[in-house]
């Protein structure tokens, strides 16, 4: 019998919260200096600026902080029944092999493993300083899980990824495309997703799609994908009963949708 937990840590860095923490510390101790100062015009500006951005900080900490606890495997699993989600729509008899894209602490390529136990799954991540996640994470979490031989983790870039065309039979990727920095070109970085799969193999992606600054008018984005695939389908998944309405805000979840297809 396995007693060890895997560790998928969180979506929201734990830094997000303290950074902003520390801000509003810092513009507290600003408010509180400058009460000593003598009064002015500039002085009581500054008093102002000061405690404005103290009480933003401090309101965008304690939300950041709660949004980060609600998600967690710790908290109300909201992370989890995400993915649940996104594999819902993975409508795939698990014979070959699955690309997870940007695999994070591996959580959604092990859920893949249990859920497809011939397949062979692949995740990859560049596992950048942004996120508390790491290779050595997912293996372990794989060694828990108890699926260590059925998946194997490779550092990459999303925007180039080092499979040959045509390499999978299915892909998934969540919460990843927006955040790769490489390639701004969205359509670009799907296209290149979409490059890795074979002819008639399938697709689940969730982003944060109705995040205009990523992914422009979306509708017209869907249609731009759809002349390099057989089948493509746009589902709203912001309104999930599983998604509290505190975290539908566009820090969090408030602009996730997922798209699905074939090939
Ligand atoms: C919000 S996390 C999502 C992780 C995982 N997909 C999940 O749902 O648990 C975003 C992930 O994107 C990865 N990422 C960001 N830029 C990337 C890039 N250029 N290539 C590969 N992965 C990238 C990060 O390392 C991080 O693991």
């Amino acid at each position: 019998m396995n007693y060890e937990k895997p560790d998928y840590s969180n979506w929201i860095s734990r830094r997000i919260p303290q950074t902003a923490g520390a801000a509003g510390g810092v513009f507290i101790l600003l408010s509180v200096l400058s009460l000593f100062i003598k009064n002015n015009f500039v002085s009581n500006i500054l008093r102002i600026v000061f405690a404005f951005l103290a009480a933003f900080f401090a309101f965008f900490a304690l939300y950041m902080g709660k949004a980060r606890r609600m998600p967690s495997y710790e908290g109300k699993k909201i992370q989890d029944k995400v993915l649940d989600n996104v594999f819902s729509y993975l409508n795939w008899n698990g014979n070959g092999k699955l690309l997870d894209i940007g695999c994070g602490s591996g959580a959604m390529t092990i859920k893949a493993a249990k859920k497809f136990p011939g397949a062979k799954i692949v995740g990859t991540d560049y596992w950048g300083i942004g996120w508390d996640y790491s290779k050595d994470q997912c293996e372990n979490n794989a060694r828990i899980e108890g699926v260590e031989q059925q998946v194997t983790f490779l550092k990459g870039d999303a925007a180039n990824l080092e499979f040959p065309d045509g390499s999978f039979d299915a892909a998934v990727s969540n919460f990843v495309f927006h955040e790769v920095r490489s390639q701004p070109d969205k359509l670009a970085l799907i296209n290149e997703a979409l490059r890795v799969i074979k002819p008639g193999g399938i697709f689940v992606f969730e982003d944060i799609f109705y995040a205009k600054k990523h992914y422009g008018d979306i509708e017209e984005f869907v249609r731009k994908l759809s002349e390099n695939v057989t089948e493509i389908h746009f589902i709203d998944t912001r309104q999930c009963e599983f998604v509290p309405g505190f975290l539908r805000t566009p820090m969090v979840l408030g602009n996730m949708a997922l798209i699905y297809g074939i090939k």
